[in-house]
């Protein structure tokens, strides 16, 4: 039987529906933990903790730590809250920063080399230090996943890990940002202009902060990065990737491509190539998928050809993150049998 004493640390969009789902699927946690419980969770500007566990009913409920209670440490940091004693899993959920993957990297770090396991819905640090973070990892006897850093709910990770065990990986490719999969698409059925269609996706709330890491290919850069790292056993730097954007792509280029039915997607593609670029592609292909969807496609010398399609951000993110949560606690408990 598994005993995870976990924390949050960064308890916005993705902290905070963890937290919901954690509680309304409590049960069947329990089932492979009993004693399953979330002692600590930090944000910002402080943390809390509390050896017991924490509250799920009251912890949902609140939109802001410091609401949670008194016990609120305010400036205390997460490094604070890491170094606290019998901690077995932290769950990172902080703002990506591919410059330097701060402040995510250096808690992961701090969790690794403390011997706690780690599962992380943030690409920055995987972006900027795959192979130390694994090998970190490996070193420490600690499991590190992050199933949600790639198409959200997409099980892409756990596929290839558990289904594919003995398939060479030939190639990849896929959608693997779905605010540019957004805006080729109503560029698509609606005929709308680039610009009109980014306005739309801004006023929709799914663009990053800077709409530039969507357009100009940075999201699914760092996405194909993590891909070849992980799965294709690469060591790909961000700046190796060729990256070309959908800036430049103009409604007369789609509507020429749907007269030939094709329809224009940025694709990211790890082969020889490692690269992200608008390309053609047939619209009765797996990969031609609409909206905000997200789809990957594998090739591998067994299996030939598989497509995963799925919602790539947004709270349905939190399946991936509890299913990383469940396969620490699932190996944890066959490594005490
Ligand atoms: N949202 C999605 O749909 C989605 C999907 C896939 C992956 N992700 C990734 O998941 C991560 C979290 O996303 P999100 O949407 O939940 O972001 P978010 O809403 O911006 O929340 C980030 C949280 O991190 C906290 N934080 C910032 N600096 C911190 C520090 N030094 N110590 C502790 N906590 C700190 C923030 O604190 P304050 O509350 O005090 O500001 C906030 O609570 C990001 O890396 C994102 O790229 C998100």
């Amino acid at each position: 039987m598994s005993e995870l004493n976990v924390i949050i640390v960064g308890f916005g969009f993705i902290g905070r529906e963890l937290v919901r789902t954690l509680r309304e699927k409590i049960d069947k946690i329990r089932r492979l933990d009993q004693e399953f419980r979330i002692v600590g969770a930090s944000d910002s500007r402080g943390y809390l903790y509390h050896e017991d566990g924490l509250s799920l009913e009251k912890l949902s409920s609140v939109e802001r730590l410091s609401d949670y209670s008194t016990e609120y440490c305010e400036g205390g940091s997460t490094e604070e809250l890491i170094e606290k004693d019998s901690i077995d899993l932290m769950v990172e959920a902080t703002p990506t920063n591919i410059k330097d993957g701060e402040p995510g990297l250096t808690f992961i770090k701090t969790a690794l080399s403390k011997g706690v396991h780690v599962v992380t819905s943030n690409k920055g640090p995987l972006v900027v230090a795959f192979r130390e973070l694994t090998n970190l990892a490996e070193k420490n006897g600690c499991h590190l996943l992050y199933e949600g850093t790639v198409a959200g709910a997409v099980p892409i990770f756990s596929l290839i890990r558990e289904c594919l065990q003995g398939d060479k990986i030939r190639r990849i490719t896929g959608i693997l940002n779905g605010t540019t999969n957004y805006i080729l698409s109503r560029m698509y059925f609606e005929g709308t202009s680039f610009e009109l269609a980014l306005k739309e996706a801004q006023e929709r709330g799914i663009t990053e902060r800077d709409p530039s890491y969507d357009v100009d290919g940075i999201d699914a850069a760092c996405k194909v990065v993590i891909l070849a790292n992980a799965l294709m056993n690469r060591n790909v730097k961000f700046e190796e990737v060729e990256r070309t954007g959908i800036r430049r792509i103009t409604q007369e280029a789609i509507s020429l491509a749907k007269k030939s039915n094709f329809a224009i997607k940025l694709i990211g593609t790890i082969d020889r190539r490692i690269e992200v670029a608008p390309k053609l592609v047939p619209i009765n292909h797996p990969l031609c998928v609409h909206g905000t969807l997200n789809a990957i496609h594998i090739e591998t010398d067994l299996a030939r050809e598989i497509t995963l399609v799925g919602y790539g951000a947004g709270k349905e993110t939190v399946s991936a993150v509890l299913n990383d949560m469940l396969t620490v606690m699932k190996r944890k408990a066959e490594s005490t049998q």
